[in-house]
């Protein structure tokens, strides 16, 4: 059968929550597509993950359309409002005025998740809001059962949620974590969702409920104007595309710096002869490589539409060649400049999930409300919990931020621009088949798609990638942090030889979904990270 033609036997879904993953197949099963699906999916997760993403947030959808082949990233990340300035989290003294980026109404962007929604139920989308809302709209009102992963998230951001009454009433009972087996419904969210149903991106962006957002944020301290949200529009973009070994990459563009940064790791790494080394070697070209990827990171990246970036430079494979030629295999290169705070996230809050439909359409997708339950703050009357995105912009240049990433001018705080994220939804194809990855998890993401995308090309199938023990460096701070397991005794005594400072982590980091549709066998298959309490179906 000629490959243009061929359509995979089933279809597949892996996503963060079971109720999420099942919706989807609900949809496909109803005649939707994978976009559909990824409408659905979204949905039901903004619901029953709300300490990962939401309509309080924004998100990539990386899109794979099977009858032309096109393929675009749908960007729907959240804005600086427009009375946002530079110097916005900063004393008179200059300095970064703790957790104001962080927790509460200023630490918010403008959400871009519900026009992002729209925009792909509308323009790729084959069923009505009305039928890919359902699943979401029901589990809202009728409520979702809180299980462990939920009372560690609470737990982690329980004072910051106690700020806001309106979001301590939603996530909280009498201001405690609720028990495991709580039926939490959230009503005002459901209708939130239903006036989207009715009025589309006018449901979110101007009346009652945008009224309601922009009140209840500068009641807080927030700077939120009417015009943010009816200014606020989803982008296409051009993702951005590489070739490793035979494999061709298709990833996230800025605003995220995932894409660049991937695709500058294995442009580094393909000159090398990774297999030919021992371990402990070939895990010191991987944090040599991740190292030189972050420093360009902090550098250059930064919003597109404010920003001139040279991309075509950082993912030319030209550019790698001289930044692989100064890595030694005999040392560790410092990264030569003060430490950074320590990081405060070792989360698995944000989430991916990854769609393919029985036609070949893809969507692989990482969307966010940043940290755990996001600003912890909710506008009374909306159900809708905000994000603290603003934090992912650098507050001052060379202060780092939770996750410890420093940036400079790109990526400086102004009136409507986009923070930089490091989410990274990611196809990969091959001669013999496709894979749709991504996953949470900060600065680590971009790490955590590299070894994912070196286990696929060991030949691992999904169960393989998600599973495999990660390790991770971001130039700054300047160490390497493992999860148990990444690295072996010896390969310790190795790496520490070589100069690299070693930091073992107290907690799995990740989250972490796949699909593979292998076109020689004509087999479909999908997994969840082991990592989280997700899950992956083939149908
Ligand atoms: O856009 C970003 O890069 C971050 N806001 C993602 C946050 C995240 O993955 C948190 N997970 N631990």
């Amino acid at each position: 059968m000629a490959a243009a033609a061929q359509k995979p036997p089933a279809a597949a879904i892996a996503s963060a929550h079971p109720l999420a993953t099942q919706a989807g197949h609900e949809i496909l099963a109803a005649g939707g597509n994978a976009f559909d699906a990824a409408v659905t999916v979204s949905a039901v997760l903004a619901v029953v993950e709300p300490y990962s993403s939401g309509m309080g947030g924004g998100g990539f959808w990386l899109l794979h359309r099977a009858k032309d082949g096109f393929e675009t990233m749908l960007d729907g990340r959240e804005r600086a409002p427009l009375a946002a300035h530079r110097d916005l989290f900063l004393n008179n003294q200059g300095e970064v005025i703790p957790n104001l980026s962080i927790n509460g109404a200023l630490a918010a962007g403008i959400p871009g998740q519900p026009a992002a929604l729209i925009h792909l139920a509308e323009k790729y989308g084959r069923l009505p809001l009305k039928q890919t809302f359902a699943a979401a709209i029901r589990l809202a009102h009728e409520g979702f059962l809180v299980d462990d992963h939920y009372r560690r998230m609470a737990q982690w951001r329980l004072d910051a949620l106690r700020q806001s009454p309106s979001a301590a009433s939603l996530f909280l009972v009498d201001g405690d974590i609720p028990q495991v087996g709580h039926n939490l419904r959230q009503p005002e969210l459901a209708k939130t969702l239903e006036l989207m149903v009715e009025q589309g991106r006018d449901g979110f962006y101007t009346g009652r409920v945008a009224q309601q957002l922009v009140a209840g944020v500068r009641a807080n301290g927030g700077i939120w104007t009417l015009d943010d949200l009816a200014q606020y529009q989803p982008v296409e973009r051009a993702p951005v595309r590489g070739e490793y070994r035979g494999m061709t990459i298709t990833s996230a563009a800025p605003p995220s710096s995932g894409g660049v940064v991937l695709l500058a790791m294995l442009n580094m790494l393909s000159h090398f002869d990774l297999d030919g080394y021992p371990e402990a070697t070939r895990k010191h070209l991987l944090i040599e490589v991740m190292r030189r990827a972050y420093r360009d990171r902090a550098e250059y990246l930064g919003d597109p539409d404010f920003v001139d970036m040279p991309i075509e430079q950082l993912i030319h494979p030209l550019y790698a060649a001289g930044l692989a030629r100064d890595i030694r295999l005999d040392r560790a290169t410092p990264s030569k400049a003060p430490r950074t705070k320590p990081l405060m996230s070792e989360g698995r809050d944000t989430t991916h999930f990854s769609i393919l439909d029985r036609e070949g359409n893809r969507v692989a997708a990482t969307l966010s409300i940043n940290y755990p339950f996001g600003s912890g703050f909710v506008p009374p009357g909306t159900g809708v919990l905000l994000n603290d995105e603003m934090d992912d912009f650098s507050a001052r240049p060379g202060v780092s931020n939770v996750y410890g990433l420093i940036g400079g001018e790109a990526n400086a705080i102004a009136p409507g621009k986009r923070m930089l994220s490091s989410m990274t939804p990611t196809f990969v194809e091959s001669a013999e088949g496709v894979a749709v990855l991504g996953t949470p998890g900060g600065s680590r993401i971009i790490t955590m798609l590299l070894h994912g995308i070196l286990a696929l090309q060991a030949g691992g199938g999904p169960d393989a990638w998600v599973a495999v023990p990660r390790f991770h460096h971001q130039y700054l701070p300047d160490e390497v942090q493992f999860e148990s397991g990444a690295l072996t005794a010896d390969e310790i005594t190795a790496l520490t030889r070589l100069g690299h400072q070693l930091k073992p982590l107290k907690r799995s980091y990740g989250n972490m979904q796949g699909v593979y549709w292998n076109k020689n066998k004509g087999s479909v298959s999908a997994a969840s990270d082991p990592r989280g309490v997700g899950q992956a179906l083939v149908r």
